[in-house]
Protein backbone atom coordinates (compact mmCIF):
# COMPACT_ATOMS: atom_id res chain seq x y z
CA UNK A 1 0.00 0.00 0.00
CA UNK A 2 1.09 3.36 -1.05
CA UNK A 3 0.37 6.42 1.51
CA UNK A 4 1.05 9.69 0.53
CA UNK A 5 2.68 12.16 3.20
CA UNK A 6 2.69 15.93 3.40
CA UNK A 7 2.80 18.36 6.03
CA UNK A 8 4.12 22.19 6.64
CA UNK A 9 6.84 23.14 8.71
CA UNK A 10 4.83 22.77 11.91
CA UNK A 11 5.09 19.02 11.41
CA UNK A 12 8.69 18.27 9.37
CA UNK A 13 9.60 16.21 12.54
CA UNK A 14 6.12 14.50 13.09
CA UNK A 15 6.06 13.35 9.47
CA UNK A 16 10.03 12.35 9.31
CA UNK A 17 9.08 10.02 12.39
CA UNK A 18 5.60 8.69 11.42
CA UNK A 19 6.97 7.88 7.71
CA UNK A 20 9.78 6.09 9.09
CA UNK A 21 7.09 4.37 11.30
CA UNK A 22 5.21 3.78 8.12
CA UNK A 23 8.57 2.08 6.36
CA UNK A 24 9.58 0.36 8.65
CA UNK A 25 5.90 -2.01 8.48
CA UNK A 26 6.22 -2.19 4.99
CA UNK A 27 4.22 0.42 3.43
CA UNK A 28 5.64 2.68 0.00
CA UNK A 29 5.51 5.96 1.21
CA UNK A 30 5.55 9.29 -0.65
CA UNK A 31 6.83 12.46 0.56
CA UNK A 32 5.07 15.02 -0.39
CA UNK A 33 5.69 17.71 2.43
CA UNK A 34 8.36 20.26 2.97
CA UNK A 35 11.50 18.51 4.71
CA UNK A 36 12.26 22.58 6.18
CA UNK A 37 11.64 24.31 8.95
CA UNK A 38 10.93 27.74 7.30
CA UNK A 39 7.47 28.74 7.26
CA UNK A 40 5.27 27.33 4.13
CA UNK A 41 1.53 27.46 3.43
CA UNK A 42 0.07 24.76 4.31
CA UNK A 43 -3.17 24.39 1.59
CA UNK A 44 -0.52 23.73 -0.83
CA UNK A 45 0.37 20.22 1.09
CA UNK A 46 -3.11 19.28 1.96
CA UNK A 47 -3.31 19.76 -1.89
CA UNK A 48 -0.88 17.67 -3.16
CA UNK A 49 -1.51 15.00 -0.86
CA UNK A 50 -5.55 15.62 -1.61
CA UNK A 51 -4.35 15.05 -5.27
CA UNK A 52 -2.05 11.91 -5.09
CA UNK A 53 -4.92 9.89 -3.17
CA UNK A 54 -7.75 11.84 -5.57
CA UNK A 55 -5.44 10.00 -8.56
CA UNK A 56 -4.56 7.14 -8.11
CA UNK A 57 -1.18 7.73 -6.97
CA UNK A 58 -1.14 7.04 -3.84
CA UNK A 59 -3.87 4.66 -1.90
CA UNK A 60 -4.59 6.75 1.36
CA UNK A 61 -2.98 10.26 2.35
CA UNK A 62 -1.73 11.54 5.86
CA UNK A 63 -1.45 15.35 6.60
CA UNK A 64 -0.16 16.45 9.53
CA UNK A 65 0.40 20.58 10.57
CA UNK A 66 0.26 22.28 13.55
CA UNK A 67 -3.35 21.32 14.38
CA UNK A 68 -4.37 19.06 11.45
CA UNK A 69 -7.01 21.61 10.41
CA UNK A 70 -5.90 24.06 7.59
CA UNK A 71 -4.49 20.91 5.91
CA UNK A 72 -6.94 19.07 6.18
CA UNK A 73 -9.74 21.78 5.09
CA UNK A 74 -7.10 21.81 1.55
CA UNK A 75 -7.28 18.57 1.34
CA UNK A 76 -11.15 18.36 1.51
CA UNK A 77 -11.63 20.47 -1.25
CA UNK A 78 -9.84 18.66 -4.03
CA UNK A 79 -12.67 16.06 -5.05
CA UNK A 80 -13.03 13.00 -4.45
CA UNK A 81 -10.99 13.43 -0.56
CA UNK A 82 -12.82 12.51 2.77
CA UNK A 83 -9.99 14.11 5.02
CA UNK A 84 -10.74 14.04 8.83
CA UNK A 85 -8.58 15.19 11.82
CA UNK A 86 -8.16 12.78 14.67
CA UNK A 87 -6.42 13.52 17.67
CA UNK A 88 -7.11 9.87 19.25
CA UNK A 89 -7.26 6.66 17.64
CA UNK A 90 -11.12 5.78 18.33
CA UNK A 91 -12.42 9.05 16.30
CA UNK A 92 -9.46 7.59 13.50
CA UNK A 93 -10.96 4.23 13.38
CA UNK A 94 -14.43 5.38 13.16
CA UNK A 95 -13.12 7.85 10.53
CA UNK A 96 -12.05 4.98 8.32
CA UNK A 97 -15.34 2.28 9.34
CA UNK A 98 -18.34 4.99 9.10
CA UNK A 99 -16.94 7.69 6.99
CA UNK A 100 -14.50 6.41 4.76
CA UNK A 101 -12.03 8.66 5.34
CA UNK A 102 -8.78 8.66 2.40
CA UNK A 103 -6.86 11.50 4.19
CA UNK A 104 -6.26 11.51 7.62
CA UNK A 105 -5.01 14.26 9.43
CA UNK A 106 -3.94 15.54 12.98
CA UNK A 107 -1.72 18.06 14.66
CA UNK A 108 2.15 17.90 15.27
CA UNK A 109 0.93 20.97 18.31
CA UNK A 110 -1.48 18.41 19.29
CA UNK A 111 -0.29 14.80 19.56
CA UNK A 112 3.04 13.62 20.87
CA UNK A 113 4.67 10.89 18.12
CA UNK A 114 3.54 7.56 20.05
CA UNK A 115 -0.30 9.18 20.09
CA UNK A 116 0.44 9.79 16.58
CA UNK A 117 1.55 5.97 16.18
CA UNK A 118 -1.59 4.64 17.71
CA UNK A 119 -4.04 7.11 15.21
CA UNK A 120 -2.33 6.18 12.75
CA UNK A 121 -2.39 2.35 13.41
CA UNK A 122 -5.98 2.38 14.08
CA UNK A 123 -6.89 4.37 11.18
CA UNK A 124 -4.79 1.84 8.50
CA UNK A 125 -6.43 -1.21 9.96
CA UNK A 126 -9.55 -0.44 10.17
CA UNK A 127 -11.66 -1.06 6.97
CA UNK A 128 -14.85 0.78 5.56
CA UNK A 129 -17.94 -0.83 7.07
CA UNK A 130 -20.21 -0.05 4.02
CA UNK A 131 -24.43 -0.88 3.71
CA UNK A 132 -25.76 1.94 6.08
CA UNK A 133 -22.56 4.22 6.47
CA UNK A 134 -22.10 3.77 2.33
CA UNK A 135 -25.59 5.19 1.77
CA UNK A 136 -24.39 8.44 3.99
CA UNK A 137 -20.93 8.69 2.12
CA UNK A 138 -22.38 8.61 -1.04
CA UNK A 139 -24.74 11.44 0.08
CA UNK A 140 -21.84 13.38 1.22
CA UNK A 141 -20.08 13.22 -2.52
CA UNK A 142 -23.66 13.82 -3.43
CA UNK A 143 -23.19 17.43 -2.06
CA UNK A 144 -19.71 17.84 -4.07
CA UNK A 145 -21.19 16.94 -7.10
CA UNK A 146 -24.10 18.77 -6.91
CA UNK A 147 -21.77 22.09 -5.98
CA UNK A 148 -19.40 21.48 -9.13
CA UNK A 149 -22.55 20.94 -11.37
CA UNK A 150 -23.93 24.66 -10.49
CA UNK A 151 -20.37 25.80 -10.68
CA UNK A 152 -20.72 24.89 -14.57
CA UNK A 153 -24.37 25.63 -14.74
C1 LIG B 1 1.30 27.33 10.98
O1 LIG B 1 1.76 28.22 11.93
C2 LIG B 1 -0.08 26.81 11.39
O2 LIG B 1 -1.02 27.79 11.18
C3 LIG B 1 -0.41 25.56 10.61
O3 LIG B 1 0.55 24.59 10.84
C4 LIG B 1 -1.74 24.91 10.95
O4 LIG B 1 -1.87 24.68 12.31
C5 LIG B 1 -2.94 25.49 10.34
O5 LIG B 1 -4.06 25.01 10.48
Amino acid sequence: MKIAMGNDHAAVEMKQEIMAYLREKGYEVLNLGTDSSESCDYPLYGEKVGQAVASGEADLGIAICGTGIGISLAANKVPGIRAAVCSEPYSAKLSRMHNDTNVLCFGARVVGTELAKMIVDEWLSAEFLGGRHQRRVDMIMAIEKEAKGAMER
